[in-house]
């Protein structure tokens, strides 16, 4: 059901993303996600970025539904439901964080609570997400942009090859665009490194009912969004395929 819940306070993030704080009672995990309705208009899926007793979303702007979380002011309501999905398997092996672009939202619930080395990737700069913040948390924070205009010129897998090349690091935990997380799992694979993706699909229930985030025989709202390497060595769509609105396969 959905909750009426007061937006706290809007924090301006990068060139395109902004938080939403709110207050909401609920117990929710790093990974998890929830799904947000904007009355009158659509209900869209967005990951917890904080988890504590002030939590938020992190909202990058793409269409309809996300101008209209950006337009909310503090006070502004919206409509929450869940928290929904798995999340992340929260463990003390030397981890490295990869996101890319707002991918980074779901891994800060992490990066405040375990020990881990991390890679922001973005386009350009001024989509760097969370830099300051991670540098609070973690030694090492390092960037890549694909302009060059920060960090390495390159994107985040090259930057988390390299780092895994660098370091000695037992688990990749990442989230960022499929066709990013496909070549980031293969370089894991490559190098033995176990990982665990945070994954997208279209979502209209969240509740494992409408078969719309189908990947393979998994459904993404419920057996995910979190899968390990295990489970994504057996998803044949995964890097390749997604299903589009009207639940139809097309490519990447
Ligand atoms: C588990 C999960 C967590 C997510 N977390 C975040 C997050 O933390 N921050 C963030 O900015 N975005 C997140 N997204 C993506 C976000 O849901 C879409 O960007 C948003 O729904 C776009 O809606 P729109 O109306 O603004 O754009 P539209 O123009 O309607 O859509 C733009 C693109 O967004 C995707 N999309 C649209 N509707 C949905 C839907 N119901 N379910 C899944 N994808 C959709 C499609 O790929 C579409 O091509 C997440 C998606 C999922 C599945
Ligand atoms: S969104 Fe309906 S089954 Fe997953």
């Amino acid at each position: 059901m959905n909750e009426p819940v007061a937006v706290s306070r809007v924090a301006a993030e990068s060139k395109d993303c902004i938080t939403l704080h709110f207050e909401w009672e609920r117990h929710v995990s790093p990974g998890q996600f929830v799904m947000v309705w904007i009355p009158g208009l659509d209900e869209v899926p967005m990951s917890v970025s904080s988890v504590g007793a002030e939590k938020s979303i992190t909202v990058r702007r793409a269409g309809e539904a996300t101008a209209a979380l950006h337009a909310l002011s503090p006070g502004d309501r919206m409509g929450l439901r869940g928290p929904y999905g798995n999340g992340f398997d929260l463990n003390d092996k030397r981890t490295l964080a990869v996101g890319g672009g707002v991918g980074m939202a779901p891994l800060m619930p992490l990066l405040r609570t375990m020990y881990a080395d991390v890679a922001i990737g973005a386009r350009s700069a001024d989509e760097l997400l969370f830099e300051e913040e991670a540098r609070r948390y973690c030694d090492t924070v390092e960037l890549s942009t694909d302009d060059g205009s920060r960090g390495m010129r390159g994107n985040a897998v090259q930057l988390a090859e390299r780092m895994m090349d660098e370091g000695d690091y037992e688990q990749v935990l990442a989230c960022g665009p499929e066709v990013m997380l496909y070549h980031l799992f293969k370089a894991c694979e490559e190098r033995g490194v176990h990982c665990q993706m945070s994954l997208e699909r279209y979502m209209k229930c969240a509740v494992g009912l409408c078969g719309s985030c189908m990947l393979g025989r998994e459904r993404v709202c419920i057996d995910g969004p979190v899968f390990d390497s295990a489970r994504l060595r057996a998803l044949p769509e995964f890097g390749r395929s997604k299903r589009d609105a009207a639940g139809r396969l097309v490519g990447l």
